[in-house]
């Protein structure tokens, strides 16, 4: 397994539309297992294929132990409405409030290309649905009013000179803590 390098905001792949998987080969296996483990280095608790310079429809999960790798996953239901702060592994230190469904039952394809259905609510709800965003080109400061979004990117102005190429190369002093630590979220996806 790899820890792959982070696209973070900029990067066009961000913006871009992925593609459904047709069929999960050991190819799609290979990326769900460097996807999991950069998500750990990054103490993430999600991580989509283009926030890795992917472009297939793969995200995964790991809410509190909830493990998920999904292919081609859709929201088929959602109920409730709820705002919640959300950060994201591909805009680093920026946060904000997101309001979301709070329920939501999720259709993917696991790991071994069997379809399932995953209902969930608080936090891996929001999870799978950045997740899902993501995998459409959606961001979660695309959510925020017009005012709290100004000042993000202005924060953002300035954090993004840490990210030549719009890459973010974890070290590996950051790495072995984040791989050591029982809990190592920050909650970011
Ligand atoms: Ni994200």
């Amino acid at each position: 397994m790899s820890v792959l390098p982070i696209r973070v905001l900029g990067d066009p792949i961000l913006r871009e539309e992925t593609a459904v998987v047709a069929e999960v080969t050991d190819d799609v296996r290979k990326l769900i297992d460097d996807m999991f483990e950069t998500m750990y280095a990054a103490a993430g608790i999600g991580l989509a294929a283009p926030q890795v310079g992917r472009s297939e429809r793969v995200a995964v999960v790991d809410v509190d132990g909830e493990k998920y790798a999904l292919v081609n996953p859709e929201v088929s239901t959602s109920s409730g409405r709820g705002k919640t702060e959300e950060g994201c592994l591909s805009i680093p230190d920026i946060h904000g409030d997101v309001e979301r469904p709070t329920r939501v039952t999720v259709r993917a394809i696991d790991r071994r290309g069997t379809p399932f259905e995953v209902s969930a609510e608080g936090l891996l709800a929001r999870c799978f649905q950045h997740e899902i965003d993501h995998l459409h080109g959606r961001l979660f400061i695309d959510y925020l009013g017009p005012f709290k979004r100004r000042s993000a990117m202005n924060q953002w102005a300035r954090e993004r000179e840490r990210y030549p190429n719009n890459i973010r190369l974890l070290t590996p002093a950051e790495i072995a803590k984040n791989l050591k630590d029982d809990h190592p979220h920050d909650e970011d996806m």
